[in-house]
């Protein structure tokens, strides 16, 4: 570059050298650098099932290591993972019931359970209000009489038109939501026997009225006839109490639809 030496000064010569010095070394970095890039769709990982010509075998997925077990997936207490004793349920927790099981419980309950079961747990949450089959009502005879197992079940395994919720709450969550359950069923139908002595247990429509709420509060409430179509209709595919006017979402196919034909909409009343 013997020109910039004749046109330009020898001040500026100087200064256009150093600009070649250091771009060069720019230059250099910036190869360097690039040699060392790795793209983010381009990782050093292997994707599921895919092959490597690493192993000798030729797979990237290794097989189990034989008689071994991986930390944290043991579950050699079969009764805590499946509420099953040689297949059959039982009426116990299998860890304490303490209260703050109990709480957890409650707060999962309300968070999974009373959309469908309601908080007091009637069967009768808002769900069902606007047409899902009526859920259990954990105060009858049955399942009063149910062993305790038998909800924990139900969550992990779903039951009949009723979802699994084992996604939603590990194994722990699950018995504390069964030990919350007997705390529900306990507070609607306590002897005098399961409280201490000189505790007194009320009628919970006493209770009401004492509120000043009437004695019924207490008791069942009618599902609202206006929005209630029921999943699995008894007969023909005809809802027994469907409204007149079907003011009901497009039916599904867990609805059968309301007839528009017929001049009542279906409605046997
Ligand atoms: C989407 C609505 C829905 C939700 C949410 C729901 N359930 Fe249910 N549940 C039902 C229905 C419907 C039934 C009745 C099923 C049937 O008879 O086909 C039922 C039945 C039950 C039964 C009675 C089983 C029997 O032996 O009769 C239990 C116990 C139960 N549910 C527990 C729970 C618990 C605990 C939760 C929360 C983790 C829950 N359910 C959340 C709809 C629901």
């Amino acid at each position: 570059m013997s020109h910039i030496r004749t046109t330009g000064s020898p001040t500026t010569g100087r200064r256009r050298r150093g600009v070649r010095v250091l771009s060069l070394g720019a230059l250099a970095a910036i190869s360097l650098l690039a040699g060392c890039r790795q793209d983010m769709q381009d990782q050093p990982k292997f994707i599921p099932q895919r092959g490597t010509a690493f192993f000798p075998d030729g797979r990237s997925v290794r097989p189990q290591v034989l008689n071994t077990v991986a930390r944290g997936q043991l579950h050699e207490d079969q009764y805590f993972y499946t509420g099953l004793v040689n297949g059959k349920e039982q009426d116990a927790l299998p860890f304490p019931a303490t209260l703050a099981v109990l709480e957890r419980g409650q707060e999962r309950y309300n968070v999974y359970c009373t959309p469908c079961h309601s908080r007091v747990g009637n069967g009768e949450g808002m769900i069902v209000e606007r047409g899902y089959k009526p859920a259990g009502n954990y105060h009858d005879a049955k399942r009063l009489a149910q062993p305790l197992s038998h909800f924990f079940y139900v969550m992990t395994n779903g039951y009949g038109a009723m979802p699994d919720y084992s996604a939603q709450l590990t194994p722990a969550d699950r018995w504390a939501v069964a030990a919350y359950i007997r705390a529900l069923q306990l507070s609607q139908n306590a002897k005098e026997s399961d409280v201490p002595q000189g505790v007194q247990v009320k009628n919970l429509s006493d209770i009401a009225e004492q509120q000043g709420l009437p004695a019924s509060f207490a008791g069942p409430w009618p599902i609202a006839q206006s929005t209630y179509v029921m999943a699995k209709p008894a007969n023909e595919g005809t809802p027994a109490n469907a409204p007149a006017q079907n003011q009901n979402p497009p039916a599904s196919k867990n609805h059968a639809p309301v007839n528009p034909s017929t001049p009542d909409g279906g409605a046997k009343q």
